[in-house]
């Protein structure tokens, strides 16, 4: 077990790719305390886990809310070694919206000060504590190639590669690794739009293999970099696209 009796820390745990984090992670032999909006939604999710796992009810735009989140982790599995900043949304609107001002502020507010308040929570608790530390953070394709409808959504996640970049930087000498993972198209309720609108076969066909990525696929990945195996891995974010940003889309022979 790559994780044994490692105190980890994910937010968006109960549902779609944080709950599938959880999973291989208490599988690696961790402690999870499994963070989201509402108690009963995380508890019910991770009830599977027995006393491997933790559920917890935090606000990731609330910064008292995520350091709550974090001394709980401390009180209920007495240290904390992973904290993996998880939680966003995507929202999409265009540009020219009216509401633009709105979702940017919003979306802005999970995805980018969530990310900060884990880091800036997590990595004095792990100071505190004078432990080594691992702080993933979850990114995305469209930090570096633009989605369209998704103006606010893309500054948030490149933002998220760079405060990673930027945090790394400044918690070396603490020997805390930052580190984030870019998914392309994962199969999660954050995608039920694509079915409601009908281009779920669509958007499948676009990928290099035509299938989507699993939530258990990044996690693992996670695991990886959680580990001592990753210790050179740092500042940076990990494509885990499926070589999505690697061609141009429409492929010719790809109609499977
Ligand atoms: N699904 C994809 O294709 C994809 C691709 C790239 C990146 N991502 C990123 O992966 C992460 C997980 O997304 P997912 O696909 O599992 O989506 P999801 O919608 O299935 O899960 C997101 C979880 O975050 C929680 N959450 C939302 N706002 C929160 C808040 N303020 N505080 C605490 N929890 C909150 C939700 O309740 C939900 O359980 C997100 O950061 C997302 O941007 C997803």
């Amino acid at each position: 077990m790559r994780l044994k009796d490692k105190v980890v820390i994910v937010t968006g745990a109960a549902g779609g790719i944080g709950l599938a984090i959880v999973d291989v992670f208490v599988k690696e032999g961790a402690k999870v305390l499994a963070a989201d909006l509402k108690q009963e939604a995380v508890d019910q999710a991770i009830a599977q886990f027995g006393d491997r796992a933790s559920g917890i009810a935090v606000d990731v735009t609330s910064s008292d809310s995520v350091k709550a989140m974090v001394n709980a982790a401390v009180d209920r599995f007495g240290t904390l070694d992973v904290i993996i900043n998880n939680a966003g949304i995507s929202n999409p609107k265009p540009l020219l919206d009216d509401d633009l001002l709105s979702n940017f502020q919003l979306i802005t507010k999970v995805n980018q000060f969530g990310v900060l308040h884990g880091i800036i929570h997590g990595s004095k608790k792990l100071i505190e504590l004078n432990k080594p530390g691992v702080i993933i953070n979850t990114s995305s394709i469209y930090a570096t190639s633009a989605a369209e409808l998704s103006f606010s959504y893309n500054v948030s996640k490149a933002a998220v590669s760079m405060m990673t970049k930027s945090a790394a930087l400044e918690l070396a000498p603490y020997n805390i690794r930052v580190v984030a993972v870019a998914p392309g198209r994962v199969n999660t309720p954050m995608l039920q739009p694509l079915k409601d609108m009908g281009l779920w076969d669509h958007v499948r066909k676009e990928q290099m293999r035509a299938k989507y990525t699993e939530s258990t696929e990044i996690a693992n990945v996670m695991a990886f970099l959680a580990s001592d195996e990753s210790n050179c891995i740092n500042a940076t974010t990990v494509a885990t696209e499926d070589g999505y940003l690697s061609f141009k889309y429409p492929l010719v022979s790809s109609k499977n």
